[in-house]
């Protein structure tokens, strides 16, 4: 591994069109949090980035839909979002806006620069244009018919119903969502930035990453590279957005693709960061200095942004330097999904439960400690309000404050609340030696010495290969041993008998509570202040953060020296949550649930009502006709979608059917199918579809298709 000086961490620009739920917390926010909490009890020099996405259509579609301006959505969401995470204790050195001044122009000199090497590819293509609104329509401003599924309510860039990826040229009907014109086909020309151009560089990027990028990382980015890499629209005809920086008439009216712009937002803030301290070239440390470490924090559907188009985009960038060159990620630790009770979170669905609004119940550091233990690392995890409940009370309540509580409670009551000896230092390191046995070193269940310095080492490590959960609940595993050593020795009973060892059963539990502190700080930092401030320091432990000083490593070691004066009360750390807390939260869910399944059953409904009658004549317009399956092959990039060649007498016809999700290419080869052969032609995804192959729905959406046995083929047609 690599030594770095520095570590510029950053977080997904969450859209600044709605609120963060826990879903985002758990993935991105929460995990990058502790890390660079971490990283600064270490000592180390680290900074957090992130800040709101505040251009893309989904942004006007809500200003549209409510009446109200683009800005006004971003000012509310950008403002509601910061508000949660800083509830919620995520520490950013810096939360940035992409409407700001500096962004737009940092942008701005990223397109220019590639504009100017001659990078970009520029080309002419039809695009829908709206002329009641007078505008361009980009992808999601158009809606119509899936050619794929037939459901009449799909998007221009993908059908919500069969997932297909689509492009708005695919639809049947289009219709213009701002005007329900039916919308023209006009030329303008955009640019594009050729990927594959960088292909060979980016396999290098990234087979330089084996083995230190997750699995899922690696695994997304080769799926991509292996279908090469092709150009990409990076500008948009659209007004909200970033202008495209030239005065030609080609560049009126456009700004550039959501996409390009966001990614450069973590630049920019981290110059806004650097501005902001009055050291205006220090955001160039960061990123263009060689020692210093990048790392994104991202959930999962955002990787080939930051594993390919990005780097790409600094590529470019970087191509015939000498100097200013941006350094790439050094890891792209992507999470996967936490779902809540069960199921995906869904805005859309109204299926979520808010950060902000959760935080106004419970505490932060009660869901932090939670949502830290259901970190969806490897596989999607579940997060559910009866695990909140039994992760706080049993875990956190039970367990860490209890043992708090008690050690500061004793010392007050029999030890005058001063810390009665320096704690034996070797008794500190194996504390679950039993005093009163005499023992001086306990055995864990497995036979192994336990040491807390290599405990302590193994949850640096964890964090250090972002192996969260295992941290998290190791450092509980601390606070149990520890819970464990004072029950089991019981100075309640020894101080009546033989009062030395009590003293140092106890100066050891509150050295115990100091390390605890220390140690929980990257999860529960509120709660190690309040443990830190119980325990009689008058700063927080942020105070105590600095340059090259190892805090972490402080923790191996007793903090609290004899004569130590503890501050007095003790406080109850985490309140219990009751049922009664939690059963509205319930009801809610299952509200939400009902509602879903409702909404189901209406499609199920939906499905039952008929088509308006069509005339015999206009049935017998259709030529049905078997066909044999002669090759089968999946497409590109359509997940769906798979390329048949059918034979129908004599002649070959290519189709591509929405099956590939029920049939592999295999199945279908050598099946008699019923085509429509009279179908005009369409093109989908730059391919021929010359018919249709029918097919019927299963209950569950699954689609069988029609097989007419023991046909001979001879091209006649079947009415
Ligand atoms: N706004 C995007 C999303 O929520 C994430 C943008 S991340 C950045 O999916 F890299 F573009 F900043
Ligand atoms: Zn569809």
């Amino acid at each position: 591994m690599r030594q770095f000086q520095r570590t510029l961490v950053t977080t997904a620009l969450p859209y600044a069109n709605g609120p963060v739920h826990l879903g985002h917390l758990a993935g991105v926010y929460l995990p990058a949090d502790i890390y660079v909490r971490y990283k600064r009890l270490k000592g180390e020099d680290v900074i957090h980035i992130g800040g709101s996405d505040e251009h893309g259509v989904p942004i006007t579609i809500t200003a549209e839909k409510e009446g109200i301006s683009p800005q006004d959505v971003v000012d509310r969401y950008h403002a509601m979002n910061l508000d949660a995470f800083t509830k919620c204790g995520i520490s950013f050195d810096y939360y940035g806006r992409t409407t700001s001044r500096l962004h737009h122009k940092t942008a701005q000199e990223f397109f220019l620069e590639i504009e100017k090497k001659g990078i970009f590819t520029k080309r002419t293509e039809k695009l829908f244009f709206d002329c009641k609104a007078d505008r361009f329509l980009s992808d999601r401003y158009v809606t119509g018919t899936c050619p794929i599924c037939n459901n009449p309510e799909a998007n221009g860039d993908q059908c919500e119903q069969c997932g297909t990826h689509l492009s708005p040229l695919e639809l049947i009907n289009p219709k213009s969502k701002l005007s329900d014109a039916t919308p023209e086909l006009r030329e303008t020309m955009h640019w594009y930035f050729p990927l594959g151009r960088f292909q060979k560089q980016l396999e290098e990027y990234v087979d330089s990453h084996e083995d230190d990028w997750r699995q899922n990382v690696l695994n997304y980015s080769r799926t991509w590279l292996k279908q090469g890499l092709n150009d990409r629209a990076i500008t948009r005809d659209l007004s909200w957005g970033i202008r495209v920086p030239l005065e030609t008439v080609e560049a009126a009216g456009k700004v550039l693709y959501v996409w390009f712009d966001a990614v450069l937002g973590y630049i920019s803030f981290t110059k806004e960061w650097a501005a902001k301290r009055g050291q205006n070239d220090l955001w160039k440390e960061y990123w263009q200095d060689p020692g210093s470490r990048l790392v994104h924090f991202i959930g999962k559907d955002n990787v080939v942004f930051h594993t390919l188009m990005f780097p790409a985009i600094l590529m470019a960038w970087n191509e015939e330097r000498t100097s200013g060159c941006y350094n790439l990620a050094d890891n792209v630790p992507a999470s996967e999904f936490m779902n809540f009770e069960g199921r995906k979170f869904s805005k859309s669905r109204n299926y979520a439960v808010y950060l902000g609004e959760f935080l106004e119940k419970f505490p932060a550091d009660t869901l932090r400690y939670s949502i830290a233990m259901n970190y969806p690392e490897n596989k999607d995890s579940d997060f559910s309000w009866q695990d909140f409940q039994n992760r706080t009370n049993g875990e956190l309540a039970d367990t860490l404050g209890n043992f708090i509580k008690r050690s500061v409670d004793f010392t007050n009551s029999k030890f005058a609340g001063v810390v009665p000896i320096d704690c034996p230092p070797n008794v500190m390191q194996s504390f679950t030696v039993i005093l009163t046995h005499g023992n001086d070193v306990e055995i864990d269940e497995l036979g192994n010495r336990v040491d807390l310095e290599d405990l302590i080492d193994e949850i640096g490590q964890a964090y250090e290969d972002f192996h969260f959960r295992e941290a998290v609940s190791k450092t509980m595993d601390i606070a149990r041993k520890a819970n464990r050593f004072l029950t089991q020795n019981e100075p309640w009973k020894l101080i009546k008998t033989d009062r030395d060892t009590a003293a140092k059963i106890m100066s050891v539990s509150l050295n115990l509570c100091h390390t605890l502190a220390l140690l929980f700080y990257p999860v529960i930092p509120e709660t190690s202040n309040r443990i830190h401030a119980m325990l009689g320091f008058d700063g927080t432990i942020e105070s105590l953060i600095n340059r090259g000083v190892s805090i972490w490593d402080m923790a191996k070691k007793p903090g609290l020296k004899k004569g130590h004066r503890l501050h007095g009360n003790s406080e109850i750390l985490f309140t219990k949550i009751e049922d009664a807390d939690i059963a509205p939260e319930l009801a809610k869910i299952e509200g939400l649930l009902a509602e879903a399944e409702k909404r189901e059953a209406g499609a199920e409904q939906d499905r039952m009502e008929f088509k308006p009658p069509i005339s015999f004549d206009d049935f017998l317009k259709i030529d049905l006709r078997v066909a044999k399956v002669i090759a089968a092959e999946t497409v590109k990039k359509a997940g769906k979608l798979l390329k048949l060649q059918l034979q129908v007498g004599s002649v070959t016809k290519q189709v591509l059917a929405g099956i590939a999700r029920y049939y592999t290419p295999e199945e279908m080869v050598g099946k008699n199918v019923v085509l429509v052969a009279n179908l005009v032609e369409r093109t989908i995804r730059d391919d021929i579809s010359e018919g249709m192959i029918l097919a019927v729905e299963g209950a569950d959406g699954k689609l069988f298709v029609i097989e007419p046995d023991g046909f001979e083929i001879n091209g006649k047609q079947i009415q």
